[in-house]
């Protein structure tokens, strides 16, 4: 039994703190709270040589804050709705979760009201060449970010929206498009969010934005937006703010969606892939008010989000 671990603390400026020589199943109040500064710190924990079962994956993310169910159950596995199951394997002769998820850069839930906090990802199956993460640190980015691209929208507020990734499900076929968007823009409205959010525990400043959810600038032109939106994703997804993780039987992983963009690798043609992830709630907003812009808090003021939704929404058109 192993309830002591081992830190690894990754260089200033870089992100990536690694644990080993802990069983995650056994862990207690004190290694949880050590393992959530660690987040908070370091962005993404790295657990090695883990072998858990299903329910033990599930107490371990307890410990942590609150599973998420994800709000599209064709995600869910059968039998435990909290794992959103990554799977290009067929389980028992039938479709078992979905497959090629997460292949651009986003954050997870980014497009809801309340973004989801911690994601924690815990392959079953790895394919047999190599199977990456990609990680853009978002408080390094904004950091550095130009000034020409930091007056596109700093005091702004962003719009966030799932429907361009929505996968087209078997119950689908025999609609119309406009018919499918329509109703996935009644289920998920766009959302509103600071273009830079202050993180509730560390107090940085983190540019919020990602390829793949972030469609608009508020109190922006369409063609100003677009373009401001290209320059900014063409700065954020260069190389040298790329950080990679390579998968290894047993791992775990751990990240704050508040700081990091993620995208997945592409998996080989013929080779397999079963990933379990849990999204999990750490009971703190996902961030409080800017300094910048008006008060305004995603967990607090649904009201005066709204009245943002309202005002922007000709920037769709
Ligand atoms: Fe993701």
């Amino acid at each position: 039994m192993k309830i002591n671990m081992k830190v690894n603390k990754p260089s200033p400026e870089c992100i990536s703190a690694e644990i080993s020589e802990i069983d995650v199943s056994l862990v207690n109040k004190e290694q949880v709270k050590t393992i959530k500064q660690l987040v908070y710190e370091h962005k993404l924990v790295v657990f090695r040589n883990q072998s858990i079962n299903v329910e033990e994956y599930i107490e371990f993310a307890r410990k942590i804050g609150e599973p998420q169910v994800y709000p599209q159950d064709n995600y869910h596995h059968p039998d435990y709705p909290e794992i959103f199951v990554s799977s290009n394997v067929p389980k028992d002769g039938k479709k078992f979760g979905v497959k090629g998820t997460g292949r651009y850069w986003h954050t997870d839930c980014a497009f809801l009201q309340e973004p989801l906090p911690f994601t924690m990802l815990y392959p079953q199956v790895l394919p047999n060449s190599i199977r990456e993460t990609y990680y853009i640190d978002m408080q390094k980015v904004y950091k550095n970010l130009p000034a020409n691209l930091k007056n596109y929208i700093d005091g702004k507020y962003l719009r966030h929206e799932g429907k361009m990734r929505y996968k087209v499900q078997e119950w689908d076929i025999d609609r119309a498009l406009i018919d499918i968007m329509n109703e996935i823009e009644k289920r998920f409205p766009a959302v509103f969010h600071p273009s830079v959010i202050t993180h509730p525990v560390t107090n940085k400043e983190i540019l919020y934005m990602s390829e793949g959810f972030t469609t608009g600038i508020v109190d922006t032109d369409y063609e100003t937006s677009q373009k401001a939106l290209q320059e900014l994703f063409e700065f954020i997804e260069l190389e040298e703010h790329i950080h990679t993780h390579v998968w290894k039987n047993g791992d775990i992983l751990l990240w704050d969606n508040r700081t990091l963009n993620h995208m997945a690798s592409t998996v080989a043609k013929g080779e397999k892939s079963v990933s379990y992830r849990i999204g999990i709630y750490d009971e703190l907003p996902f961030y409080v008010s800017p300094k910048n812009v008006e008060q305004q808090s995603t967990a607090v003021q649904k009201p005066q989000v709204k009245n943002q939704n309202s005002k922007l929404l000709t920037l769709a058109k």
